[in-house]
Order: structure tokens, then C-alpha cells, then sequence
């Protein structure tokens, strides 16, 4: 047997069907790309049509499959709705694999935080990947395979000024992804959490767009530099794939040894 063959097969996704949220743009973009490179279908959900036709294009142009259901998930009474637009575009109604990457972070002041700001961030950060996910596990179940990865933050571990609601809902995704874990690992469903550091994107284009801020980020690491969205590749093949089949509930910091210092 070609050992290294062997081990190297766990890593493809082949005939996988992969739903990410919050992939018009960033992180989701990103980790949707890296698992069709890998033989997946990626499952595009975001609100803005016109940035999902765009990453679905250079998936297909690259050589990978992609599909698109542009859907606002903060609309509670949608989710279901949208769990089956995402369904009827795989074989057999059934998704593999679900990456929970909407999110939002509004950076208010305390004084400036509403209960409306705080039901915006906490449902959208927290409240949907849990209520979304749910719906695919039935099939995940019937067929014993399923693969959740949430995204949590520096700021599930840390408090950073102005990121009140923003730090409680990623505090929570690292507890979710334990009680999911909890609930379906039974039926051979892994639910983990990568904790990104710093990485550009929209969400962080107040940090990388002052030079103090995004220097200081970097010198907050081990290894002197901020993220760059390919840094997620392989950590994305591994938490998707059968090579973690005995990891579940964790959360990793992808951080450049940000939380290691
Ligand atoms: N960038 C970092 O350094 C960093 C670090 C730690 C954690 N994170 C986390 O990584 C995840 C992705 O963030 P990002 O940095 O990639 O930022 P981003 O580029 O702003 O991506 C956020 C995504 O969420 C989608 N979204 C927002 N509201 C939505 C809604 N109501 N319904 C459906 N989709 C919605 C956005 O698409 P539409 O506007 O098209 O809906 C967008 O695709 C977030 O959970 C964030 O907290 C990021």
C-alpha cells in the first residue's frame, strides 16, 4: 500500500457538497475556493447577488464547482427556506458540510450599543449558525458524515475596545461549537471552530486601513505578520475533510501565535 497516497486521499473532497456562509466576500470567499480546489461543490450563500456570481465565476474558472443562493440569513423566519434552496442544489438533497463565515462586527462604543445592534450581531454571529446548520443534519445523520466548522475570533478569548456584543457572540461560538459537537459527533458529524487573528477583509478594513492599528495587530503575534486569506487553506482541506475524523468540539487559533504571546 502507498502509504503516503493513503493518508493524502483523506484530504480530497471529492463529490462533497459544501454550503458557506458569508462567502460573497473574505473569509467565506476564501475557504468556498479552497474546498472546490479540493473536488467540492461550494454552496455560495450571501445577501449580494452580483459578489456571489463573481466568486462562484472564478471557482468555475479555476476548475471548481460552485453554486449560489443569494439569501439574507438574519431573517429568522427564512432560514429554513434557504436550507432547502441549499439542499436542491446538491444530488441527493443532502449537504456534507456547512461553514457558518456571515457575520457582522459594528464596532460600537458601550454607550452606543441599542438592543437593536445587539440582536443584529448576536443573531447573525450566533443565533444562525446553530439554527441554520440544524437543518442539514438529518441528512448528515441518515448518511453518519457531516463536517461543521464555525468561525470564531481573537475575540472569543480576548476583549478588544468597542466589540461588547461582537466579543460575546464569538465567546459563544467556541461554547456552540462544544455543544454541537456534543449533540450530533454520535453520527460521525465533527463541529469545530477556527479562531482567525487578523485577516483583510471588509470586516477588518478599519484595522488594515490605518497603519498604526494593522502594525500593531502584527506585532501582537509571534511571528511578526498578519494574516493573508491562503493561511486558511489547510486548516479548511483538514476540518472538512476525513483526515480530522476523531477531532471534534475544538476551536483553533489561526493566528500567527497572536493568542500564543
Ligand atoms: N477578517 C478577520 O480578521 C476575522 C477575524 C476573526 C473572525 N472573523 C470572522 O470571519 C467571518 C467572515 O468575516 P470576514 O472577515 O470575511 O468579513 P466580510 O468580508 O465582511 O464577510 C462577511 C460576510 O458575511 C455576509 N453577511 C453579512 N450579513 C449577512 C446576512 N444578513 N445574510 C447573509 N450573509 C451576510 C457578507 O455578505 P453580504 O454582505 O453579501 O450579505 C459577507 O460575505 C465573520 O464571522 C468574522 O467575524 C474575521
Amino acid at each position: 500500500m502507498d502509504v503516503s497516497n493513503s493518508v493524502l486521499s483523506q484530504f480530497s473532497l471529492e463529490g462533497r457538497h459544501f454550503v458557506v456562509t458569508g462567502s460573497s466576500s473574505g473569509i467565506g470567499r476564501a475557504m468556498a475556493g479552497f474546498l472546490a480546489g479540493a473536488g467540492a461543490t461550494s454552496i455560495l450563500v450571501a445577501r449580494r447577488q452580483n459578489e456571489l456570481e463573481e466568486a462562484a465565476e472564478a471557482i468555475r474558472s479555476a476548475g471548481g464547482k460552485a453554486e449560489i443562493v443569494a439569501a439574507d440569513l438574519s431573517q429568522r423566519e427564512n432560514i429554513a427556506e434557504i436550507a432547502a434552496q441549499c439542499k436542491a442544489k446538491t444530488r441527493n438533497n443532502t449537504v456534507d458540510g456547512v461553514i457558518n463565515a456571515a457575520g457582522v462586527n459594528l464596532r460600537q462604543a458601550v454607550e452606543d450599543i441599542t438592543l437593536d445592534s445587539w440582536d443584529l450581531t448576536l443573531n447573525l454571529n450566533l443565533a444562525v449558525p446553530f439554527f441554520f446548520t440544524r437543518e442539514f443534519v438529518p441528512e448528515m445523520q441518515a448518511q453518519q458524515y457531516g463536517r461543521v466548522i464555525n468561525i470564531a475570533s481573537l475575540q472569543s478569548s480576548r476583549a478588544f475596545p468597542n466589540g461588547l456584543p461582537y466579543g460575546a457572540s464569538k465567546g459563544g461560538i467556541c461554547q456552540l461549537t462544544r455543544a454541537m459537537a456534543e449533540a450530533w459527533s454520535k453520527d460521525n458529524i465533527c463541529c469545530n471552530a477556527i479562531a482567525p487573528g487578523f485577516f483583510p477583509t471588509e470586516l477588518t478594513a478599519p484595522v488594515f486601513g490605518n497603519d498604526d492599528t494593522r502594525d500593531w495587530a502584527a506585532s501582537q503575534t509571534t511571528m511578526g505578520r498578519n494574516g493573508e486569506l491562503d493561511d486558511l487553506s489547510g486548516i479548511t482541506l483538514f476540518f472538512a475533510s476525513s483526515a480530522s475524523s476523531y477531532i471534534t468540539g475544538q476551536t483553533l487559533n489561526i493566528d500567527g501565535g497572536f493568542t500564543a504571546k
